[in-house]
């Protein structure tokens, strides 16, 4: 079949090398693609995964099967109903289903309607604000607030004090974060060590749980400074063992699935768990209705089982009996990162050494291709450099030799990925 990906990062490379491992692959496209998915299909870099129009003219041309959507705003905007009108086949949630990651307080409801374990909250606007103090002032230090709607990654606010968390509450509801602040959810602060769980579901009851991983957000080592995106996963996660993971499942995977169908929200694909483990006992910091970036870099090469036929299965309905069967090799990836990120870097610098090392696989991320071919970066989160092995501790040495190979100016990593859970 022809498949078209959307998406342009680190996350979407993981899923277009995959994908084009399938025999039932006929043919790869990328929108927009970045320097490195050329090598697993053929990238369409005109071609916007937010312009339904457009894409759908694109469908029609390349004569697409189905759709897989890397990040979460075609989703957010609807794109999985804009499609099944039109007989295409999206994996992914419906513009409704979506909300759980679109609006933090829909996924809130969500939860305390299915009984799901996470922080309690509260939800606040311009006119429950003094409701919105008196929350705060019953909870304990530090406060956590989050703006309700989509904010690229930045909408969460963990601030020290009551005082702070007041001016803060204010300010975002007066347009700190635009539109997306409109409203903001005040949560209990939870005390703990995340991961990322992934499930794949069909919409109709059938799911099946993809391989755990932890990332890394802190652009510093020992999880200091600001947030990136990720700066590193690794799969497995020693902590996330048999015990905890069948609480997973009983307490958090099953009621989502059933929630999800009982309310009639049509949901066929990847559900992002993102939860933490507060003393042995895993609750839910975020949904996202997507595969997390790095976390699809270690998960993707940990799938033993045919994406393709898991996916057509999950945006067909019916998972049936197909077997997501997992390697028993763990994997690694480390982030190679513009310098001066997740602040202002420089773009077009170019990308030079090894980029096909022996020992691991390099997702390429932000970078691009200049006129004449010639690799320069593109974005803050460059390269992923993905290493599989018998032992974590292995598969991270495979990815920091392999990244002593590779060269562009400023480039930086965390030399500790994976360090806190060994
Ligand atoms: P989110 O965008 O909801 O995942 O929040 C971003 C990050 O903030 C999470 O990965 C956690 O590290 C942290 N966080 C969010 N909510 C809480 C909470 N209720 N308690 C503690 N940490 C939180
Ligand atoms: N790695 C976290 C995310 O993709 O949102």
């Amino acid at each position: 079949m022809n498949i078209l990906l959307l998406g342009s990062g680190g996350r979407e490379s993981a899923l277009a090398r995959k994908i084009s491992e399938s025999p039932r692959c006929s043919h790869l496209w990328i929108a927009p693609g970045n320097g490195g998915t050329a090598a697993y299909g053929t990238n369409l870099p005109d071609v916007s995964p937010l312009a339904f129009e457009a894409l759908e003219q694109t469908v029609a041309d390349k004569a697409i099967d189905m759709i897989v959507v890397g990040n979460e705003d075609p989703l957010v905007a609807g794109i999985y109903d804009y499609f099944a009108d039109r007989g295409v086949k999206v994996v992914g949630p419906s513009k409704a289903a979506a909300q759980l990651e679109g609006s933090k307080d829909f996924a809130k409801d969500f939860m305390s309607r299915h009984s799901i374990p996470t922080a309690g909250h509260l939800t606040v606007t311009p006119d429950t604000l003094e409701e919105g103090y008196r929350y705060l002032e019953s909870l304990q230090a530090p406060y956590v607030l989050k703006a309700d709607g989509l904010a690229a990654g930045k909408g969460v606010l963990i601030v020290p004090t009551l005082e702070e968390a007041r001016r803060s509450l204010g300010e975002m509801l007066a347009g700190q974060f635009g539109k997306a602040s409109q409203k903001v959810v005040i949560e209990e602060f939870m005390d703990g060590i995340e991961c990322s769980v992934f499930v794949l579901t069909d919409g109709r009851g059938g799911y099946r749980i993809l391989p755990v991983a932890k990332d890394y957000k802190r652009v510093g080592e020992g999880d200091t400074g600001l947030n990136t995106g990720g700066m590193g996963a690794v799969s497995p996660v020693p902590f996330a063992d048999r015990e905890f993971m069948d609480k997973v499942e009983e307490r958090i995977i099953r009621p989502t699935i059933k929630g999800l169908l009982d309310e009639g929200l049509v949901y066929r694909g990847f559900i992002f768990l993102g939860l933490i483990n507060v003393g042995g006992d895993p609750k839910v910091i975020e949904y996202n209705v997507r595969m997390g970036d790095p976390e699809t870099e270690v998960v993707m090469p940990r799938l033993a089982s045919d994406l393709v036929d898991l996916l057509e299965a999950a945006a067909a309905g019916d998972l049936g009996d197909l077997p997501a069967e997992i390697r028993p090799e763990a994997a690694a990836t480390v982030i190679a990162v513009s310098g001066g990120y997740p602040g202002s870097y420089r773009k077009g610098l170019p990308v030079s050494g090894e980029l096909h090392p022996a020992e691991s696989i390099v997702f390429h991320a932000g970078t691009a291709r200049g006129a004449d071919g010639t690799l320069v970066t593109a974005g803050g989160r460059v390269l992923a450099v993905t290493s599989l092995a018998a032992t974590l501790e292995e598969a991270l040495a495979k990815s920091y030799r392999s990244l002593q190979g590779i060269k562009f100016d400023g480039m930086y990593f965390r030399r500790d990925i994976g360090r806190d859970v060994l």
